[in-house]
């Protein structure tokens, strides 16, 4: 064996893409690589892209030019485009930018040493499949490294929902639950390996309902239940989720199952009842509402998170009012806001579109509202005592950083608390960014 070669990942959009990232670092570890920061000193350089929003693609594609110096110096190195952009655009990539070795989808990428493997015989690769075996079951049986308290585990892949704006039934397919003793067997084998909190996730997670063991179809509430019994997994999550997903037996986990935080992430995108039934969302601002009442009837505390779109097509200024009271009724810890961007092929970029400046106007509006919202959360953490799972050392000399249970960054100054440890923390000051506590 010669020397290790270098692979240098840079990961776009969702945690499923950091998920599938450190996937894609182990299938190629099979074949000589290990991971490494810079793309400077990288054999391979692999961008996994995200189609969600506005101009994917040209992002991609303007990345791509700035390898063109490297690739010019070594022309051993292999460049590689994975993910979403890959799957939509397959090889137009490689037409428009010949240097792209390989071009490989976000159903596909168990087969990237083969590719490589071609690549490495100056051959063009590309697989877009969406095969038959199960990805996740090939990659098990690559080599693995110890690892951080805290990781990323796909149950769930795909969406069945078709909201008029989204790529992602497109891009990742039809909604698939992986078998839950599998989901199990990864889950026992990261905590093997130092994982203390698994986040689960999905387009759709608490759309899951894979085989269980006994032959049933497991609810993500019946797997939460079942990782609960893992010895040494101390915190579970999920993300993302829908509301019409949010099963009796899912709202009762959260109040009866310690393990899981007290932190839920559902999208709501809209408050007006007219602008979500033309994002074909099957929910009304009323029924949201109500759910996230029965939601914090189960367990009070939690800590709500949201998606939005401001300026989908049609959408009035009374449309996005309805919007700013639905998020005044629910009181967000946290949201993420994005200005409507048409995706080619889905249902509303047909529609007339929203004038720019004003949906700039009311993203603005919409941000600071919740901004306003997160910030009063998280200064009413002042005086409490939480649990905070230790990550990593901060950037002051002694600091430990980590997560609160309602995942607020938390930092303390204190040799007790060390990473892959969860100690109660009173948090006595709140930052721009983070809160600062002291180990109770
Ligand atoms: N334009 C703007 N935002 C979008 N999202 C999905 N598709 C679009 C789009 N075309 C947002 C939704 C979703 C989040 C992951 O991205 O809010 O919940
Ligand atoms: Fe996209 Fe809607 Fe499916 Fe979420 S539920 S992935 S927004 S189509």
């Amino acid at each position: 064996m010669g020397e290790a070669k270098k692979l240098y990942i840079k990961t776009y959009g969702c945690q499923m893409n950091v998920y599938d990232s450190e996937r894609m670092a182990e299938a190629l570890g099979s074949s000589g690589y290990v991971s490494t920061d810079s793309p400077d000193d990288a054999d391979m350089i692999l961008l996994n892209t995200c189609h969600i929003r506005e101009k994917a693609a040209e992002k991609v594609y303007s990345e791509l030019g700035r390898f063109k110096g490297l690739k010019a110096a070594r022309p051993d190195l292999k460049i590689g485009v994975a993910g979403c952009v890959a799957q939509a655009e397959g090889a137009e990539i490689m037409r428009r930018q010949p240097m792209v070795d390989l071009v490989v989808g976000p159903q596909s990428y168990h087969r990237l040493p083969e590719m490589e493997a071609k690549a490495g015989q100056g051959e063009k690769a590309l697989d877009t499949d969406f095969p038959l075996e199960d990805k996740f079951e090939v990659l098990k049986q690559r080599p693995k490294a110890s690892r951080g308290p805290t990781a990323f585990l796909t149950v769930q892949e795909g969406c069945d929902k078709f909201c008029a704006f989204c790529v992602v039934p497109y891009t990742r397919g039809a909604e698939v639950s992986r078998p839950a003793a599998r989901v199990l067997d990864e889950a026992r084998d990261l905590v093997e390996r130092g994982v203390r909190e698994i986040t689960l996730l999905g387009q759709n997670v608490n759309a899951y309902h894979g085989p269980g063991p006994d032959g049933d179809d497991w609810s993500l509430a019946r797997l939460i239940w079942a990782l609960d019994k893992i010895d040494g997994l101390e915190r579970i999550r999920f993300t993302t989720s829908h509301p019409n997903d949010m099963s009796d037996d899912l709202i009762a986990a959260h109040g009866e199952c310690e393990k899981l935080m007290p932190y839920l992430h559902l999208p709501v995108q809209s408050g007006s009842d007219r602008i979500l039934k033309r994002m074909n969302r099957s929910h009304t601002a009323e029924s949201y509402i109500r759910l996230i009442e029965r939601i914090r009837a189960a367990r009070p505390d939690i800590l709500i998170s949201g998606d939005f779109i401001v300026g989908f097509p049609e959408e009035t200024d009374q449309d996005f009012e309805d919007t700013m009271d639905l998020i005044r009724a629910v009181n967000y810890g946290q949201a993420f806001s994005f200005k409507y961007s048409t995706r080619p092929g889905t249902p509303a970029a047909e529609r007339a579109q929203v004038d720019a400046a004003v949906a700039d106007e009311r993203l603005q509006r919409l941000q600071a509202l919740i901004t306003e919202q997160q910030r009063a959360i998280q200064d009413a953490m002042v005086g409490r005592e939480v649990g905070v799972l230790f990550e990593k050392p901060g950037r002051m000399s002694g600091q430990m950083v980590g997560k609160s249970d309602y995942l607020h960054a938390v930092h303390v100054t204190d040799s007790r608390a060390r990473a892959g440890e969860i100690h109660r923390v009173r948090i006595l000051e709140s930052g721009p960014n983070s809160l600062a506590g002291e180990v109770a």
